[in-house]
């Protein structure tokens, strides 16, 4: 053991040693703004708990809409009023930036795709996706056809349990919604019942959970040496990018060029204009591989929020049935549950 002495001058020394890592790691021209104080090392982590939403609350109304919080060692601004994040948002593009997540990488030290890059190549790959994705009905009357052939499959699927409890609403949900974007994106759909389908439904919720464990490690990274090591993450990470790589490369092998059926036909059409051109964001390896990472995105980003919002929905209806009675009046009333709802239906 060492003496007290030498313990003491120790604990100074690294108290020092972090104070100054800690001054030098802000960022240039960042103004401190008050917030709560936190640990060393683990910053406002520990103080967060399971409903952070309400720790967050409470540090608004002591600090102030706008405050500092220390996630590990990262300086996090949090920024609670809805105009003033509709105002950052909407007007500086300075906000749109991102913070770079180690390990959390579909190809390992490359930063691809759109919701985790920043700069030129998220500005031409989001512009991309967007005009794309609406060329192909995202958002048109051509996807609302789309969505009520899912509804009329979950609709059928749903009968099949006879009065049944139903186990797991919201993976059917996340079936049909991985339906609709994927159609869009690939130019297939799946069965409800398809074994390649509801493993990645699950792969997709443990993903989530995982991510939640590997989180602490992006925060506190001495924690790496610490917890077991977070293998199933990669492994999962592994495997759902293998799903996109397959669907790019029977895309390669079956496309023509006067018949572009999807998102991925027209990334590869871009690809194939700009072969000759090794500036493009959409030239060579690279570019494929930013295919890959994009399908990637579109399908974590849009599927589980979908799901969870209209797995909300349905379970407000359940809580509340006047409610649920009054939606029921309202459809048929207006469609003589004849036909689908249609947005066309809201001027009504
Ligand atoms: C209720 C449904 C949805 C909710 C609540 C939601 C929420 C969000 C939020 C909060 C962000 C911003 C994240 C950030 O700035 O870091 C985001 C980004 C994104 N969302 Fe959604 N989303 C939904 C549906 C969808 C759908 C259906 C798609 C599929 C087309 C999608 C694709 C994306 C993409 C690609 C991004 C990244 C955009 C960028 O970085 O520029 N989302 N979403």
């Amino acid at each position: 053991m060492l003496p007290l002495p030498l313990t003491l001058a120790t604990v100074f020394i690294a108290t020092l040693g972090f104070l100054y890592w800690y001054r030098r790691s802000k960022p240039k021209g960042y103004k401190e703004i008050p917030g709560p104080i936190g640990l060393p090392v683990f910053g406002n982590v520990l103080q967060l708990g399971t409903k952070m939403h309400l720790q967050f609350g409470r540090w608004a109304d002591k600090y102030g809409e706008i405050f500092q919080i220390h996630l590990g060692n990262r300086r996090t601004v949090v920024v609670s009023d809805p105009r003033m994040v509709k105002e950052i948002f909407t007007n500086d593009p300075a906000f749109t930036g991102r913070a770079i997540f180690e390990g959390f990488e579909a190809y390992p030290n490359e930063p691809l795709g759109i919701a985790s890059i920043e700069g030129e190549m998220w500005e031409v790959h989001r512009r991309f996706l967007l005009r794309q994705l609406r060329d192909f009905g995202f958002g048109k009357s051509s996807m609302e056809e789309l969505v009520q052939e899912e509804v009329k499959e979950t609709i059928a699927h749903l009968k099949k349990f006879q009065g049944k409890p139903i186990k797991n609403l919201k993976q059917m949900l996340q079936i049909s919604v991985l339906n609709s974007l994927w159609t869009i994106t690939a130019n297939k759909r799946f069965n409800h019942d398809d074994p390649v389908v509801l493993k990645m439904m699950s792969d997709l919720q443990m993903i989530l959970e995982e991510m939640m464990k590997k989180a602490i490690v992006l925060f506190v990274p001495i924690m790496r040496y610490i917890m077991p090591s977070i293998k199933l993450f990669d492994q999962l990470k592994a495997e759902g990018l293998k799903f996109y790589i397959d669907a790019v490369d029977s895309h390669k092998s079956t496309y023509q060029e006067d018949n572009l059926r999807d998102f991925i036909d027209a990334y590869l059409k871009e690809m194939k204009a700009q072969s000759n051109n090794p500036s493009s964001m959409f030239y060579g390896d690279k570019a494929e591989r930013q295919l890959h990472v994009i399908l990637g995105d579109v399908m974590f980003a849009g599927n589980d929020t979908t799901a969870t919002t209209i797995t909300w929905a349905i379970m407000y209806v359940t809580k509340f049935i006047n409610i649920q009675q009054r939606i029921q009046k309202e459809i048929l009333e207006v469609t003589g549950n004849a036909r689908p709802v249609s947005l066309s239906d809201r001027l009504k």
